[in-house]
């Protein structure tokens, strides 16, 4: 069996889209799963979405499925050059669809790890990424590629379009809530929104997207020095800038300000917005107020996330500001 996880973008998401950078980590306490089963002689490829039920058989010769699963398993076959081979192919998730947790992401790199293993080829990182990248353009149009590459890699990463990304550094453990709005949004729409925005009016929006780039930059630093209050600060700073954006909603903005309220070091949506899910970087001994508090203001699930310090850099205080602050 092959598992996948999710992801959450710290900062960075929509400018991310026009070059700035961003950084994103894997969420592993939500997976996404495959797992073969031989099948019969001459039977071939059948995927089964056990979230769904649905069957869907992979054949060679369509030229390319308008379903994400069926088209990771092809694209994978095509690849490896090889025909579809006897086989059941299971796919499992525990990622909310549509929410900002890369949930697409997450069930290709799973389905195509297991497949391309099952055939004796289990791909490099680089090349499933590239497939993933492919399938993820069904749903999002003309993604970035942060969701596919921090999911492949499994570890933070600071990612700019098109460059190789590097990773990120975290200082000290790091307690974050994911809270999911309950509302499902379209990435695609939403990346429509903000490009029709700045391409109409560059002088207002352009500005935008920059003072993000600006914000990632320094929460680089903050991260990697553990410094809670300035990462806070900024992820409260990215969600205004966001906002401004108009990819927030009247939910996200209520969710946000009650973190704040229950004591978060900072609060911000995450991913494509208008819905999906917000995260907000708490103290760990402060996570059950903060939850009960997000689901008052309408939270419809509550995650602990930890991330781990990566080594390094030596934390500071809490109440210190840092050197780059
Ligand atoms: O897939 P989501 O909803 O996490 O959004 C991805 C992040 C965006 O920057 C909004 C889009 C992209 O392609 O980078």
């Amino acid at each position: 069996m092959q598992t996948a996880p999710a992801k959450i973008i710290l900062f960075g998401e929509h400018a991310v889209v026009y070059g700035q950078p961003a950084i994103a980590v894997p969420f592993n306490t939500l997976t996404a799963m495959a797992d073969v089963m031989p099948a019969p002689a001459g039977t071939g490829l059948m995927i089964i979405a056990k979230d769904t039920g649905a069957a869907l058989p992979v054949t060679a010769d369509t030229p390319v499925s308008d379903n994400s699963l069926v088209l990771a398993a092809q694209l994978t076959l095509k690849k490896l050059n090889v025909p579809p081979p006897d086989l059941t192919l299971e796919i499992r998730s525990t990622i909310p669809v549509a929410s900002g947790l890369g949930s697409g992401a997450a069930v290709s790199t799973a389905l195509i790890r297991e497949l391309s293993a099952a055939v004796g080829q289990l791909l490099a990182d680089d090349d499933l990424n590239e497939l993933v990248y492919e399938v993820e353009k069904l749903h999002h149009g003309t993604p970035s590629g942060i969701d596919n590459t921090v999911i492949v890699r499994n570890a933070p990463i600071f990612f700019i379009r098109g460059e190789t990304p590097a990773p990120v550094v975290i200082g000290r453990e790091l307690t974050f809530l994911v809270a999911d709005s309950g509302i499902s949004a379209s990435t695609r729409a939403s990346v429509g929104a903000v490009r029709e925005l700045v391409e109409h009016e560059p002088q207002v929006y352009q500005a935008y997207v920059d003072q993000i780039g600006q914000i990632v930059r320094e929460a680089r630093a903050h991260l990697e020095k553990g410094y809670l209050l300035g990462i806070g600060h900024l992820m409260n700073l990215n969600h205004n800038a966001l906002r401004s954006l108009t990819v927030s909603s009247p939910e996200l903005d209520k969710l946000t300000g009650a973190a704040r309220e229950a004591g978060a070091f900072g609060a911000k949506l995450s991913g494509g917005g208008r819905g999906g899910n917000l995260i907000a970087l708490i103290d760990l001994v402060d996570a059950e107020k903060i939850t009960q508090a997000l689901y008052k203001a309408g939270a419809a699930h509550v995650w602990t996330m930890t991330l781990n310090a990566t080594g390094k850099s030596n934390p500071i205080p809490v109440d210190q500001p840092s050197s780059t602050n």
